[in-house]
């Protein structure tokens, strides 16, 4: 009954996955533990779904709810628990309430160090139509995202004076180095720079830039070099050419990445993932809620439905990862869809369905071959 009704209500299936079912758990589909979240999170992905559905990905949603404004976490803890069923979740950004006593810790940052997630990821490049003041960018940063000054241990043992651990681990910063390594290697990349500031943490960061240098040593094809992160913001924002994959600690990550997405157009375009040797999480580079923007037809759509492809990525399912972000980028490319973000006037709306209309005469122009 399923299959019929798929193949009668879809559109626009990638030719070839259709000749070849793509690799799936169960009855040829995945489950995938979906988290709205707070802000644009649950428009954007309810339009994931529905270009997903268009184009008969077979992928399953288990909807899981957090609700930000509780203390208790129950919530979060149920969510992560569907992710070690499923393996894979894709999610939107769950705001963290500064109002909240500080026992209440960020949502996000509980499920990525309870799932062990190490390794966040984050491709940076320029979109041919969107109006920058930098081109060519082709940036991957590679973010530590389990320790460093994200490990909730903060005291005030003496009143006025707060201690605030930043933990760098010799095991972690030689993961987060190997994977960026690795990742490298895959994607045909010449060039790591690991960003720090051994200058001044000589200890923390010492270890972890000579963590990447070990690490270096075994990947004789791939050049080395380091930054301090000061400068690395100076050279971003004035050269941003010059870098090809980066590394750093969790706190650097946050800032330099956040420097990236503005340098090719702001957090609407660019998606991020979480990697763990377990699991893997998906959602925008950036991670903010855009509660302002939310439930107005305005929001940009493009940095959560690369997300859902990077995420398709991971589960194999190459062809149809392919056929919804060539269709993404496609969009992205007309100025006339542009959403207020970026300078234009178009709505979310406009921009998937236009990503659907592309989705589908590219499907109905292969089968017509
Ligand atoms: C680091 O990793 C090694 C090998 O996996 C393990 O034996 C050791 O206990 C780890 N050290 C710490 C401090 O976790
Ligand atoms: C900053 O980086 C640039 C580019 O790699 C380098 O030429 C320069 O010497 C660095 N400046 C400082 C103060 O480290
Ligand atoms: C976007 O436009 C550029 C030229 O402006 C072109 O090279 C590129 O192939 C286009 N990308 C897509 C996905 O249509």
């Amino acid at each position: 009954i399923t299959l019929s009704r798929l193949t009668t209500s879809c559109q626009g299936l990638p030719s070839s996955s259709a000749a070849t079912p793509p690799p799936a758990k169960y009855g040829g589909r995945h489950t995938v533990t979906l988290i709205p979240g707070d802000g644009i999170g649950p428009e954007l992905l309810s339009h994931v779904r529905e270009v997903f559905r268009f184009s008969c990905v077979p992928v399953d949603f288990e909807v899981v709810h957090v609700n930000s404004g509780l203390e208790s976490e129950d919530d979060i803890n149920n969510a992560i628990t569907a992710i070690r069923r499923n393996g894979v979740a894709l999610k939107g950004n769950i705001e963290t309430k500064h109002i909240m006593p500080p026992s209440v810790k960020s949502r996000n940052n509980l499920l990525r160090t309870s799932l062990d997630l190490y390794a966040n990821v984050m491709h940076c490049q320029s979109l041919p139509g969107v109006q920058t003041r930098h081109k060519n960018i082709d940036i991957i940063i590679i973010r530590e995202n389990t320790e460093g000054e994200y490990s909730n241990l903060e005291h005030e043992s003496v009143s006025g004076v707060v201690e605030s651990l930043k933990i760098i681990t010799r095991n972690n910063s030689l993961r987060i180095a190997d994977y960026a390594f690795r990742l490298a290697r895959e994607k045909g990349r010449r060039r790591v720079t690991a960003v720090h500031k051994a200058n001044i943490m000589k200890l923390g960061d010492g270890l972890f830039l000579q963590c990447c240098r070990e690490v270096a040593s075994g990947y004789p094809d791939i050049t080395f070099d380091s930054m301090i992160v000061d400068n690395t913001t100076m050279q971003l924002v004035s050269k941003p050419q010059q870098f090809d994959v980066m590394v750093m600690p969790n706190l650097y990550g946050n800032v330099v990445s956040n420097v990236c997405a503005g340098l090719v157009g702001g957090p609407g375009l660019v998606p991020g993932a979480n990697y763990g040797r377990d699991y893997a999480v998906f959602e925008t580079a950036t991670r903010n809620t855009g509660k302002s923007i939310a439930d107005r037809n305005i929001a940009n759509p493009t940095a959560m439905l690369l997300a859902s492809c990077m995420m398709l990525d991971h589960l194999k399912l190459y062809d149809y990862a392919s056929s919804i972000r060539n269709a993404v980028l496609t969009t992205m490319n007309e100025t006339r869809l542009h959403t207020a973000d970026i300078g234009g006037q178009g709505t979310t709306s406009e921009v998937v369905q236009s990503i659907m209309r592309i989705i589908q005469s590219k499907g109905q122009l292969t089968t017509d071959l």
